[in-house]
Parts: structure tokens; sequence; C-alpha cells
């Protein structure tokens, strides 16, 4: 079986470590990978192939930043180019990138059967461009594996036949678990604050508050009313927009360069708990016992809501602060949510059952 795997993203080179691994595991899977080049400084990209031991892309299609019409297109008629060349058996896409659909929508076209791994999350708002990338990539698959009860549902009320669907469980603690034992303290913490992890971990990206100064403000404002620091490896795009805002951050925001995965994995075992805007990192808060504080409207992960460990704020300063005191109290557990830590073998299970 030939499967081509269409990556760009950084949250997309955690989930492909996990699956290509057990596709090597597996034996007979001739795996190709593409990366889009969505992502491509070292720190957003190359750190993650060398620290994970992700194969070498195949076909590196140089195609970066961009308006969303623009960069989706140029990916499409790229891999469109490559899957012709390669003929491949399945093309496999993560998430809810526009390299994601670009990958789906390419393949589909070619009727090439397509797997998507972390299929049937949903926000419903339609505003975000992942949304849109998740609905449409989940209804050109053929092989929808899901993370989650809840992406179960969501696919089942938009019709979507139960026999296309298997729940695998969630890749990315399958990562957490194996990459842990590897985690190592970025350099740029000192080492007082690295021995008493009296610190927070920030992450802030996501569109709708990089693209909204209101927003933004609200952010930082509710930031600075932290009681301890807060370490901010921060993303090209918010560094981008925070530079073009003229913003003064809070003297309590220890500010980074976004640090590799197993980096992030220290900051997220040592830390007093995460404040964020990230899909992956909510999750991440949870697989280390962490609270976390979302800054957005709505999630994907209603389960991590539902238990309590997860507390939605928006962009609001005095709601971020409350969630911020209440962060160091301890959480409970629900085994049963996301998997048993081996979705990325449960993939290649998935796959090889629908190829047979
Ligand atoms: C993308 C995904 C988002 C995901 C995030 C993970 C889409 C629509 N969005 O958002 O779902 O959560 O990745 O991090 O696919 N930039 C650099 N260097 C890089 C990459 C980006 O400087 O290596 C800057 C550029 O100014 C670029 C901006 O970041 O315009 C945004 O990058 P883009 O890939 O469009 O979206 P992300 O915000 O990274
Ligand atoms: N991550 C990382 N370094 C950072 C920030 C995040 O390795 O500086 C990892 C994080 O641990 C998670 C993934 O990147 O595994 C999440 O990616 P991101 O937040 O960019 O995207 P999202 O999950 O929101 O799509």
């Amino acid at each position: 079986m030939k499967i081509v795997t269409v990556i760009g993203a950084r949250p997309q080179f955690v989930k492909a470590a996990v699956v290509s691994r057990a596709l090597a595991e597996a034996g007979g899977i001739d795996e190709v990978i593409v990366h889009t080049g969505q992502h491509y400084d070292p720190n957003m990209s190359e750190i993650f192939f060398e620290e994970l031991s992700i194969p070498s892309p195949q076909h590196h299609l140089g195609i970066g930043s961009g308006p969303h019409g623009a960069m989706t297109g140029r990916q499409l008629e790229a891999i469109e180019t490559v899957l012709i060349d390669e003929k491949p058996d399945w093309v496999l896409v993560y998430g809810d990138t526009n390299s994601t659909l670009a990958g789906a929508l390419a393949a589909a076209k070619l009727h090439i059967p397509v797997a998507h791994v972390e299929a049937g999350l949903r926000s419903f708002n339609r505003r975000m461009p992942e949304e849109i990338n998740r609905i449409l990539t989940d209804h050109v698959a053929s092989l929808l594996l899901t993370p989650s009860a809840t992406s179960d549902r969501n696919l089942a009320n938009e019709g979507i036949p139960a026999d296309k669907i298997v729940n695998v469980g969630d890749v990315m603690f399958d990562a957490t678990l194996f990459y842990k034992p590897r985690a190592k303290c970025p350099p740029q913490i000192d080492a007082d604050l690295a021995a008493s992890g009296d610190f927070l971990l920030a992450t802030i990206h996501r569109a709708e508050n990089t693209d909204d100064p209101e927003r933004m403000r609200g952010i930082l404002a509710g930031l600075a009313l932290a009681d301890r620091p807060i370490v901010l490896p921060l993303h090209p795009r918010t560094r981008g927009k925070l530079e073009t805002l003229g913003l003064a951050l809070p003297e309590k925001l220890i500010i980074i360069d976004p640090v590799g995965y197993l980096e992030m994995l220290w900051l997220e075992e040592r830390c007093a708990a995460i404040v964020t805007d990230s899909g992956g990192v909510q999750k991440e808060a949870y697989f280390h016992g962490k609270r976390c504080v979302t800054m957005r409207d709505e999630t994907e992960w209603v389960e991590l809501v539902d238990l309590g460990v997860n507390e939605l704020v928006g962009a609001d300063p005095q709601l971020i602060a409350a969630a911020i005191e209440r962060a160091g109290d301890p959480i409970v557990r629900d085994d049963s949510l996301f998997g048993g830590g081996d979705a990325g073998r449960q993939v290649v299970k998935a796959l090889m059952a629908a190829a047979a």
C-alpha cells in the first residue's frame, strides 16, 4: 500500500510523527511525505522533523505564507502534480489547516481516497478558517479517523455514514506519552524559574485574536493581571501583529521564540497552568494534568470544558484574570476521553482494513 501524507503546519508535524512511526512499524507500507511549506521558519518546521525523527519529506513544495485563497490554491495545484506522479492508494491529511484542505481536495478530484486524522471536530463558528477546512475535508474524505466521542456525534449529525468513521483516539495523546521522557528545558528559561515551576505558560496565535486589535488589547490586559510570570513562546503571526499594532507588553511576559516540541512538553509539564488559544495545547494541558484557560469564545474540545478543567474566557481581561487565579486548582480526569494512547496504531489498522 502506498500512502501520500500531506502536512505543512506545526501541529501536523506532531500528529504525523506518531502515525509515520506506526506506519513504519507495521511494515509493507510505502509512505511518501509531502510538505507544503506553509510553515517554514526552522523553529516552526525543521526542528520538529529533527526532534521527532519524522522522515524527511520526499516532496517539499515550498509554498509559504499568503492569503487563504492564494495559499490554498497554490498548494492544490502543486499537490495535484505530486499525486499524479506518485499514484498513491490513499492520501492522509491531518487537522484543519489550509494544507489539510488542499491535500484533501487535490486527492478527491483525482478519485484518490482521503483519510482524515482528527476528523469531526467542530467549533460551529464558520468565521474560523479552520472550521471551513474541517467541514470540507470531512465531506470529501473516505475514512474519517476521529479523536473523541464528540467528533463521532458531529459527523453523524452531518449525515456522514457510520461505516466511514473510525474512532482511533487522539494521536496527540500518543505524542505526549511517547516524547515526554525526552522533554527538555528551553535554553531561554533561567535556572531559578525552571527550578521553581512558578510560571504560567501561554500561547496566542488564533486569527480571531491576532487580527482583532480589541481582542489583543483585552488579552494583554488580562495577562497583565496574572500573579506570576508568564512564559510566552510567540508564534510568528502574533509577533508580526503585535509589532504592527505597537501594543505595550506586560512586564510579566517572558517572550521567547517558538520552541521545539520537546521544549514545549517540558514547559507544559513544569508550569503552574496554561493559558492559550491553541487547539492542541488545550488538550496537552489536560494530558499534563494542568488546568487550561482558553482565550476563545468556543472550543472544539468541549469535553474538557464539561469536565471543568478548561475554562473559556474569550478576550475579556477580568475573565482571563479570574480564571488564571483558579488555574492552580487540581483537576479531575476522565481516561475515556481521548483513547488509550495507541491512536497511531489504530490509524494504521483502520487504513489496512479500509484498503482490504
Ligand atoms: C496555521 C493554521 C492554524 C493552526 C496554526 C498552527 C490555517 C488557516 N491556519 O495558522 O489552523 O492553528 O497554523 O500554528 O491553515 N509565519 C512565519 N513563519 C512561518 C509560518 C508563518 O513568519 O514559518 C507568519 C507569516 O507572517 C504568515 C503568518 O505567520 O503570514 C500566518 O501563517 P499561516 O500559516 O497563514 O497561519 P497560522 O496563523 O500559522
Ligand atoms: N508547540 C510547540 N512549540 C511552540 C508552541 C506549540 O511545539 O512554541 C506545539 C504544541 O505543543 C502542540 C502543537 O505545537 O503540539 C500545537 O500547535 P499550534 O498551537 O500551533 O496549533 P493548533 O493546535 O492550534 O492548530
